[in-house]
């Protein structure tokens, strides 16, 4: 076990699981997913997925990394033989898709943060086609704005850093890189959410942001808070299993996924609690409505022109501070799901860590290029017939989160029927000696066993049925 490598203690461990929770999912996606889906109301349903469906799932998930002390397809393969082996590799290859189109996104990011603090990026006065064309031309090296322009080039440096630090191993690389990044996050985040709590018009974002608008609940709320459960806790696809297959028998699994549910959602909240009095700032001042409901584009389109608003000075150093906190979620994230398939290549097929941890990037990066050119510069990427004319990106995307909300179910049958309940309950008592007879017990026996693999099958037959056909 030790020549694999393991997290020094509990807070690298809780550190490092947490970074890969909090992400792009929590700051980019979680505020236009409430913004569009009735503000509060979608907080509470994401709250009850998060507590009744996902911590039982992440439970389950780490034990099982942690009792068989492998990589995804061999922590299956061992508990449960062959045909189990392919649900880790199914959980791998969801990996290295979210991986392909994360990577871009991360560029942009990345992109933002270097044009907002070093360029002129905010003297534009039309964000929503500076971003289009920023998405669109992806080999732009003749930037007019003072900085080369190239998402190909955001990119490449990007999943570089990825690859930097997972070939730097557990300890050394992944562990360390997390312990400097999240709380420097969390300082960032609150620098920010005081200050846009000061703003005019501030706490009619919060209003909106917090109290339930009834009239918005669907069933496809249900749907979407969901699925953002599982991916902002990168719950499905093997990521914390492979996590706890580094993680010390001493270490108590129940209250640190505690800890790190915990540490998500406080993101995603504060993520919100950061950008609508931001938003309401911004429609006080332009006399406007309806940008709450921006969508994707909301961090690269409606902030940009808040910062903007700003001034010169400020604006600088609070845009450049947001992108900055974006890049180290979206990096800590990227980390953790490079690291899935370079632990698989590590343990099965016994290859340097080093060579593995740089070429599986660049293979990734090269599965990303579709997703890169599917933003306008490749018309048919741009506009997918079979999809209802939605990009490539949003495909991916959308077949990934269906990938791990099976993969979560697909996870509670196995350890249902083939690991069996027993043994996650004995792998749990490992650094909690008072769970045998907790409530606790109780209560993941009775979720992993019934509501979630019910509760996750049933939702994922609709989200699919939704998406293809529409409900
Ligand atoms: N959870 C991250 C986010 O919210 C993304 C992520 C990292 C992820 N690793 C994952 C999602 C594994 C699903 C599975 O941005």
């Amino acid at each position: 076990m030790s020549s694999r490598g393991n997290f020094s203690g509990r807070i690298g461990f809780i550190l490092t699981a947490a970074g890969s929770a909090v992400g792009l999912g929590n700051i980019w996606k979680f505020p236009y997913l409430a913004g569009q889906n009735g503000g509060a109301v979608f907080l509470f349903i994401y709250l009850f997925c998060v507590f009744v469906l996902c911590y039982p799932v992440m439970v389950g998930e780490i034990s099982i990394g942690r009792h068989a002390g492998l990589d995804a397809y061999g922590s299956y393969n061992k508990l449960g033989g062959k045909k189990w082996g392919y649900l880790g590799l199914f959980g791998i290859m969801i990996g290295i898709f979210i991986l392909s189109f994360y990577n871009v996104v991360a560029g942009w990011a990345f992109g933002y943060f270097l044009h907002i603090s070093f360029g002129d990026l905010l003297n534009e006065t039309d964000f929503s086609s500076f971003f289009g064309l920023f998405v669109n031309d992806i080999f732009d090296l003749t930037s007019a704005k003072g900085l080369a322009n190239s998402n190909f080039i955001f990119s490449m440096v990007f999943m570089a850093m990825t690859a930097f630090i997972v070939a730097k191993g557990i300890q050394k690389g992944i562990e360390a890189a997390n312990k400097i990044m999240m709380p420097t996050l969390y300082i960032i985040l609150i620098c920010i959410i005081v200050y846009s709590l000061t703003l005019p018009n501030a706490m009619s974002g919060v209003r909106y942001y917090l109290i339930p608008d009834l009239e918005e609940l669907k069933i496809q709320t249900l749907f979407e808070g969901l699925k953002q459960a599982f991916f902002s806790l990168s719950l499905g696809m093997g990521t914390l299993m492979t996590y706890g297959s580094y993680l010390k028998k001493s270490e108590n699994i129940t209250s640190s996924v505690a800890t790190i549910s915990l540490a998500d959602t406080s993101v995603a909240f504060l993520a919100g609690l950061m950008v609508f009095p931001l938003i309401h700032f911004l429609q006080f001042k332009l006399q406007i409505t309806e940008v709450a409901q921006a969508g994707p584009p909301l961090i690269f389109i409606v902030l940009p022109q808040i910062f903007h608003e700003m001034g010169p000075l400020l604006g600088r150093i609070v845009g450049g501070l947001f992108f900055l906190l974006v890049c180290f979620a979206a990096l800590t994230s990227t980390i953790s799901l490079l690291e899935v398939p370079v632990a698989y290549l590590v343990d099965q097929k016994k290859m340097d860590r080093k060579k593995v941890s740089w070429g599986t990037a660049l293979l990734i990066f090269v599965i990303g290029l579709p997703v890169m050119a599917s933003q306008g510069m490749i018309p048919a990427l741009n506009n997918l017939p079979f999809y209802k004319g939605q990009d490539y990106l949003v495909f991916v995307a959308d077949m990934c989160d269906i990938g791990l909300t099976v993969g979560g179910c697909l996870m509670c049958i196995f350890i249902t029927t083939r690991w069996k309940i027993e043994n996650m309950h004995s792998e749990l008592e490992n650094g909690n000696p008072n769970y045998r007879t907790s409530f606790l017990k109780k209560y993941l026996n009775f979720t992993i066993q019934y509501v979630c693999p019910v509760l996750l099958g049933i939702l994922s037959i609709l989200i699919i049925y939704d998406k293809f056909v529409g409900i």
